[in-house]
């Protein structure tokens, strides 16, 4: 198996997902270890992408806690009514923040951090177990081509977790 990731660099985002999907199966198919998956996979969205953050965030007791991340240091532990990943979590549903100064409860682990898109992982029995969460230091950077491009990558996540 490569261990990298093709794309056509400086393609427009349904191209460079359409890309990527795939190969993200790929790499994560024959793996059966859910840290080194989700770390593969924030490091393939970040480098595709270039976005300012990727990570996960990970239902442990009660709380949502840092998984496998690209990108700045970041809050450890999010109430899992708090911040917008509180708020994908509990809806179950994926949240796109244009400008995250007006979202009320928004979580600043970082002050570059101007909009951001949360897609739950939802497990067999569907219930919530945690988020993918992706930030971007520029406004209004997400659309629904992310919403399903994230998407379909959070269902090939969520048959290794
Ligand atoms: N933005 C999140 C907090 C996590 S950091 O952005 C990495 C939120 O408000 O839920």
């Amino acid at each position: 198996m490569a261990e990298s990731i093709a794309f056509s660099r400086g393609a427009d985002r349904a191209t460079l997902y359409s890309e990527i999907i795939p190969q993200i199966e790929a790499l994560i198919a024959p793996e059966a270890d859910r840290t080194a998956n989700l770390a593969n996979v924030a490091a393939a969205l970040k480098e595709t992408f270039g976005f300012f953050w990727v990570g996960f965030y990970l239902l442990r007791g009660d709380q949502l806690v840092l998984g496998p991340f690209q990108g700045p240091v970041a809050c450890t532990r999010i109430e899992t009514d708090k911040g917008v990943c509180g708020y994908a979590y509990t809806t179950r549903e994926t949240v796109i923040v244009p400008n995250v100064d007006e979202f009320p409860g928004h979580i600043a682990c970082s002050s570059a951090a101007r909009s951001e898109i949360v897609v739950p992982l939802v497990g067999p029995n569907g219930e919530a177990v945690g988020v993918l969460d992706v930030d971007s230091d520029r406004l209004d950077d997400f659309s629904n081509v992310d919403a399903e491009g994230l998407g379909t990558i959070a269902r090939l996540i969520e048959r290794i977790i």
